[in-house]
């Protein structure tokens, strides 16, 4: 029980008004913020993490600042559960709460009084939405058939979807910047990132979206960030490093060996396409791919069956070799596969978790490659659910044609194909860096996972792939100390 006592005493270190509030100029590294699975911690290498800079500092028009959807204490994300506690105690007032994009829509709607408040922000309360307001490209080659949103926001022509705040840190290591790339893309004129122009790409394109993040979220008026605060938050963000620090059940995650925690990601090597699976996203740098993309845990390996790091052991395991048949995935089974470089795609590929989270002791992709794994379609047979059997009733139906050959897709978030115009990438996002997860449930763009274990049995129905109970709690195990 020595352990329990540990992680007891560092609660107590942390003052419940430095969660969610910024009451001191800055956050110590290493501090532990307690989540549901124990702690997450943030570490930046200039030494501390400095909240007087550009990224805490209201430069719009109502109150918001990146810190606003994007705190110390949620892994650099917003936990839903945070939200609503923000909510609780503001009655609704806290800036995240903004009818610009904060509530289900941004018209026909009530926000002078506490109830309608509570109405009008019922997404982002429970499910920790953002709405995410995108043009439909002029030369796109589909045309919107209907768009049923129970919140109205039904327009064709600018298309309404709801997304998570994905975390601003481990930014090192992305190779797309945001869900659907647009941070990344000829639509922001901002630069698709390579092997070849990484990291200055990834840079560029982060003080890019540092400015659309304010005029947007924060409705500014286009004179903040200056260019020299563009620099800031851009430095800001890249000395991040985010992870669970602490477990509920089996104390520090960095001791006995294990490499848990965000010290270990800073010097964690990276490049474009460092681990591919798929020939054509290989980096010629790289070694041959490696489906182990995890060894944090490797330290817990050969422990007795029943003490807890043992169950984290396993379910690395798990996540590093379990066989999983990848099928009817746009991005690598399609035609369209890694953008025209798989002509034809690859009808099945025996592959691994690690398949599509390549990145080693990180998780993302490491090449830029949006892929449609079902999260935000309707099941053709029940169409409350998406392809893995998660609840999408609260979510906007898209039919959509193709202006080509007639077909017809339903879906709840068009993903990269509203950037690009093609029908080819409807629902195509990319996977998230899997560290810092039990600091910001809940899971998949459109929060559609309320839990880790909601994950995994997604993948489970999606995929036809097996997990006892006991491997569910254990890749469960291993997730929450990411
Ligand atoms: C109102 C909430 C909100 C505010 C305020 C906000 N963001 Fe975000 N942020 C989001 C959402 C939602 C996404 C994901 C949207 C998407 O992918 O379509 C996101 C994505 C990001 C990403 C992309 C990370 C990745 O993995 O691609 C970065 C970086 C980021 N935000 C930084 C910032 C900065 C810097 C600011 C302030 C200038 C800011 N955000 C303000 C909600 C917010
Ligand atoms: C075919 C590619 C693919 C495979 C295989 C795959 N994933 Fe994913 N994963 C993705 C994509 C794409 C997303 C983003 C989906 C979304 O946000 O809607 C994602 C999202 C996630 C998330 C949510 C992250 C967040 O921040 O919301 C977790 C956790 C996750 N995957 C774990 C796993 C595990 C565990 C396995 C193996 C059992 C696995 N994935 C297999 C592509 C894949």
């Amino acid at each position: 029980m020595k352990y329990k006592s540990v992680y007891i005493a560092m609660l107590s270190l942390v003052s419940p008004a430095a969660i969610g509030q910024l009451v001191h100029e800055s956050i110590p590294n290493g501090r532990p913020f307690p989540n549901p699975s124990g702690a997450s911690s943030t570490y930046s290498t200039s030494g501390k993490i400095d909240l007087t800079g550009p990224f805490f500092q209201s430069m719009g028009s109502n109150g918001r600042s990146c810190g606003s959807c994007h705190q110390p204490s949620d892994g650099m994300s917003v936990s839903a559960t945070h939200i609503q506690e923000r909510f609780d105690r503001s009655e609704g007032l806290d800036p995240i709460f903004r009818t610009v994009d904060g509530s289900n829509c941004n018209h026909d709607i009530d926000v002078s009084a506490v109830e309608g408040r509570r109405a009008a922000y019922s997404l982002l309360r429970t499910r920790g939405l953002i709405r995410v307001a995108i043009a439909v490209p002029a030369n796109a080659d589909y045309e919107i058939v209907r768009i049923d949103n129970p919140y109205s926001c039904n327009e064709t022509d600018t298309i309404s979807q709801y997304r998570r705040p994905l975390p601003s840190t481990n930014l090192r290591f992305l190779s797309a910047v945001m869900f659907d790339g647009r941070e990344s893309s000829p639509l922001t004129s901002t630069t698709k990132i390579t092997p070849q122009n990484y990291p200055a790409s990834l840079e560029s394109n982060l003080r890019h979206q540092s400015v659309s993040a304010t005029t947007i979220h924060a409705q500014g008026d286009g004179t903040r960030p200056t260019p020299a605060e563009q620099q800031q938050i851009v430095n800001f963000e890249m000395a991040l490093f985010t992870a669970q620090t602490y477990g509920r059940a089996t104390g520090s995650l960095e001791a006995r060996g294990a490499t848990g925690g965000p010290k270990a990601l800073i010097t964690q090597p990276f490049f474009i396409g460092v681990n591919s699976q798929i020939p054509a996203f290989e980096n010629p740098a790289s070694a041959p791919f490696n489906p182990a993309i995890f060894n944090t845990f490797d330290a817990y390996d050969h422990l007795p069956q029943r003490d807890p790091r043992a169950a984290i052991a396993r379910g690395q395991a798990l996540f590093n070799s379990r066989p999983i048949n990848i099928r009817e995935v746009a991005g690598l089974n399609d035609d369209q596969a890694a953008g025209g470089l798989v002509p034809g795609g690859i009808p099945v590929i025996a592959g691994f978790c690690g398949t599509c989270h390549d990145t080693p002791n990180v998780g993302n992709h490491s090449f830029p490659t949006p892929l449609n794994i079902g999260t935000g379609d309707p099941n053709p047979g029940d169409p409350r659910v998406n392809l893995g059997g998660l609840d999408i009733t609260y979510l906007p139906r898209i039919t959509v044609r193709s202006k080509i050959t007639g077909e017809t897709k339903n879906t709840t978030d068009l993903g990269q194909a509203l950037i690009d115009g093609k029908f080819d990438h409807v629902g195509k996002i990319k996977g998230p860096i899997l560290r810092g997860l039990s600091a910001r449930a809940p899971y998949f763009h459109n929060g559609s996972a309320k839990t880790l274990l909601d994950v995994v049995r997604f993948y489970e129905l999606r995929f036809g792939v097996f997990f006892s109970p006991q491997e569910e709690d254990d890749l469960v195990a291993f997730l929450s100390s990411l």
